[in-house]
């Protein structure tokens, strides 16, 4: 906090489309879409019209004993995106994979849909099911939960329990409840990449036996001390955002899935960050074999569905409204919702809920939100940003100070580091991330690191121009904080080891 205090904040008063500007009128770009929330731009005329339009009729009553209309549509909305054909998860055998992967993973509905505030909310309405029904229907005790290394999942004490970043959860410890962590496929520092540092993308050039999913089935098949069976596992599909834009290899989450599967276990699948198109499209090959089978490949707005997965809970947040008002939603199954299903006496409901739950501006935002991404010039604008946000990435690899640079869709994270051939990391005294977020907002560019990752994130409005702008603005950052030798480089006393900053 004392960095932050010793600068003027930059203090946003409006914004439109991918800009934003401050009280003193400069202009930004906002590279990481509002911390990862902003779909459709700011300010945008249709969302802003549906709030409007609801605001004249009320604004907020309780959804405790009451429904509401925008938010039934909303459930209905999101039933439908949720419950999609799924894509097939092996592009060889097309057909014969849809089908097997229909019934092994791809016939579970989720049409029961719970309604909160916030990402962390969302987390903790999934967790407290999956829990409870574990005790109900499967008959365990302690029901245990599994989360990956560096997961994060939200800042609430259960979400927190989930967690396994040291330094945003090591202090609370002591409050939280218990989880293992198994290893994230994360392919640029994972021990079992035997390749060494190339410039391109770790999980490119990544040699491995896919021991990441070994260790997940070893943590399944090994029993606990009181022979315990997990309840759940929990993942963020295809990358996970906080841990530092972590981009799994393709097939990590579907083989994971069927070990989760296998085992009795259910999934919770946070795409509080991923979810509504973040994660972009596939590669043309495939899409066009899953369209030949009817699979219209635009559709898919989960990343859970990009492997052909379906989980038992979804959570969902962020961009549900597009990034305007704060709301949240966990989807289950009948079968889940069942195990909470009684007469009054028997106390069998599901005790939780939040005074903002269904609210109605929210929810007539998320339906406008939902629309709008749903329209062929949304489509159209997303794939174009992909690929010029892929193409303007690549300029990148010829600074040395660039390790990995991991981009899924319409997310990315560039990796600094000390020195790219050996991967290793800055001392975080040098606050490398951080002072090359500083220079990107001196050039009109604003974004968030995660240690020394730098995330870009666009709205989808944002047009390739933008992009090429945000990109140029990090190169230019980069070169800039790192211009000769490091000032901390200097000031380290001979010797003394590096630590790594993530
Ligand atoms: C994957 C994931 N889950 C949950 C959360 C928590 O969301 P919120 O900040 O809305 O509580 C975040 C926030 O960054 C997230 O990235």
């Amino acid at each position: 906090m004392r960095v932050w205090l010793r600068r003027e904040p930059i203090v946003i008063v409006s914004g439109r489309g991918a800009l934003l500007r401050d009280a003193r009128g400069r202009e930004y770009l906002d590279a990481n879409s509002s911390i990862w929330t902003n779909l459709h731009g700011h300010n945008h005329p249709k969302v802003n019209a549906a709030i409007t339009r609801q605001l004249r009729k009320i604004a907020h009553s309780s959804a405790l004993g009451l429904a509401n209309e925008p938010a039934s549509l909303l459930a209905g909305k999101l039933v439908e995106i949720a419950n999609r054909r799924l894509p097939i998860a092996d592009s060889r055998q097309p057909r014969a994979a849809f089908r097997n992967r229909q019934s092994a993973i791809g016939n579970r509905q989720l049409t029961k849909v719970f309604f909160s505030d916030d990402g962390a909310t969302a987390m903790e309405v999934a967790l407290k099911l999956a829990y409870e029904f574990a005790r109900r229907a499967r008959g365990l005790k302690r029901p245990r939960f599994l989360s990956l290394g560096g997961a994060y999942h939200g800042d609430t004490v259960g979400a927190v329990s989930l967690g396994h970043i040291p330094r945003f959860h090591q202090a609370w410890r002591g409050l939280t409840f218990r989880t293992e962590a198994v290893m994230a496929p994360y392919c640029y520092r994972c021990p079992f990449n035997r390749a060494k540092p190339e410039r391109a993308d770790a999980r490119e050039y990544r040699r491995c036996q896919w021991e990441c999913v070994g260790k997940v089935e070893d943590r399944f098949a090994r029993p606990s001390k009181r022979n315990n069976p997990f309840a759940a596992m929990v993942v963020e599909p295809l990358v996970q955002g906080a841990a530092g834009i972590i981009a799994h290899p393709q097939g990590w989450l579907r083989r994971v899935a069927d070990i989760v599967r296998g085992h009795g276990a259910q999934l919770i699948a946070d795409e509080v960050m991923t979810g509504f198109g973040r994660t972009g499209f596939r590669p043309s090959a495939i899409a066009d074999e899953e369209s030949a089978i009817g699979i219209r490949h635009s559709a898919i707005l989960l990343a859970s569905h990009h492997e052909g997965v379906q989980p038992d809970f979804l959570a969902l947040a962020k961009g549900l409204t597009g990034g305007y008002l704060p709301m949240a939603a966990t989807l289950t199954t009948q079968e889940v919702f069942d195990a909470f299903l009684g007469e009054h006496e028997e106390f069998k409901t599901f005790f939780h809920g939040h005074s903002f739950t269904g609210n109605q501006l929210g929810a007539a935002a998320a339906l406008a939100s939902l629309q709008l991404l749903q329209s062929p010039s949304s489509l159209r604008a997303r794939m174009t940003l992909e690929t010029a946000l892929g193409v303007a990435l690549k300029s990148l690899w010829t600074l040395p100070q660039v390790g990995d640079v991991r981009q899924v869709g319409l997310v990315a994270g560039v990796e600094l580091v000390h020195d790219w051939r050996t991967r290793a990391p800055f001392d975080v005294r040098e606050r490398a991330g951080q002072r090359v977020c500083e220079a990107m907002a001196r050039r009109g560019v604003l974004t968030r690191p995660i240690g020394d990752v730098i995330v870009l994130m666009p709205p989808y409005c944002t047009t390739a121009a933008q992009a090429a702008r945000m990109v140029a603005a990090l190169r230019d950052s980069i070169g800039e904080v790192f211009s000769g030798n490091c000032r901390w480089e200097r000031r380290l006393p001979a010797g003394e080891p590096r630590r790594r900053t993530d």
